[in-house]
């Protein structure tokens, strides 16, 4: 089943996700929608619950119950292989420090899905080299991420995780660690990226200043979810 922009079903689509850290239920009947191409913010206090629903529905944990569909594929119910594949292809993820690998150049570490999906070395880096100049790390390629600063190591992050042309890029709070102007300028390269792209962004945070930029936003909140200024 193809989904394309402007369709009626969701990209991916999360039903009455239940999910329980030991005897903390942290999600407790949350349903959440993304279409593709839109930008939508998951904001609540911390300890909400955000990243165990960004968890379940990039496919990194599997819910106690409840289902989470994306593209027709029920992501709760597939096996580890296809996930994983899924993952690597589909997906692109940015946390909040932005887990780089500290031994390698800021180019390596954009070209490094490519290269687990197979690509050449000269060709990942050429295209990792034009991630970094989109972003606005040119000149830094060389660079190990403890060489760069938060906002530089950041966008490298997002450069990693968009450089396969993932539909969907999942962020978790991928400005909470950086002083305001840093954050913006990451948004901004966030956003105007995905919108270019038409990928899917599902964008969590608790600052009023980065949900702006979404164009939609729900509430997390006793393990459910509330829209919020629903655009459409
Ligand atoms: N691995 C874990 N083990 C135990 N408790 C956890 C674990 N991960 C999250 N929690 C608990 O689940 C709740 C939701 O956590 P989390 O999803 O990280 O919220 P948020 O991202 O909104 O801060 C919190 O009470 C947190 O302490
Ligand atoms: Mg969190």
């Amino acid at each position: 089943m193809s989904n394309q922009e402007g369709s009626p079903v969701p990209l991916l689509l999360a039903r009455d996700l239940v999910k329980a850290h030991g005897r903390t239920e942290a999600l407790r009947g949350a349903s959440v929608e993304l279409r593709a191409g839109e930008i939508l913010a998951v904001t609540g206090a911390s300890g909400s619950g955000k990243s165990t629903l960004l968890h379940c529905l990039s496919g990194i944990v599997r819910p106690d119950s409840g289902s989470v569909t994306y593209d027709g594929e029920r992501l709760d119910q597939l096996p580890e292989q296809r996930l994983s594949e899924l993952r690597r292809t589909e997906f692109g993820v940015v946390f909040q420090f932005g887990q780089l690998i500290p031994e390698l150049t800021a180019l390596d570490n954009v070209a490094l899905p490519l290269l687990l999906a197979g690509t050449r070395r000269p060709q990942a880096q050429a295209q990792a080299g034009e991630w970094l100049e989109r972003f606005g790390v040119r000149g830094q390629e060389e660079l190990r991420p403890g060489e760069l600063s938060g906002g530089q190591a950041q966008r490298v992050a997002l450069a990693r995780a968009l450089v396969t042309g993932p539909r969907i890029v999942f962020a978790d709070e991928p400005t909470g660690a950086l002083d305001s102007l840093a954050g913006e300028q990451v948004m901004t390269a966030l956003t105007h990226t995905a919108r270019e792209s038409g990928t899917a962004v599902l964008l969590i945070t608790h600052d009023a200043q980065v949900s702006a930029y979404a164009d939609r936003e729900v509430r997390l909140a006793d393990g459910t979810v509330t829209p919020l200024g629903v655009a459409a």
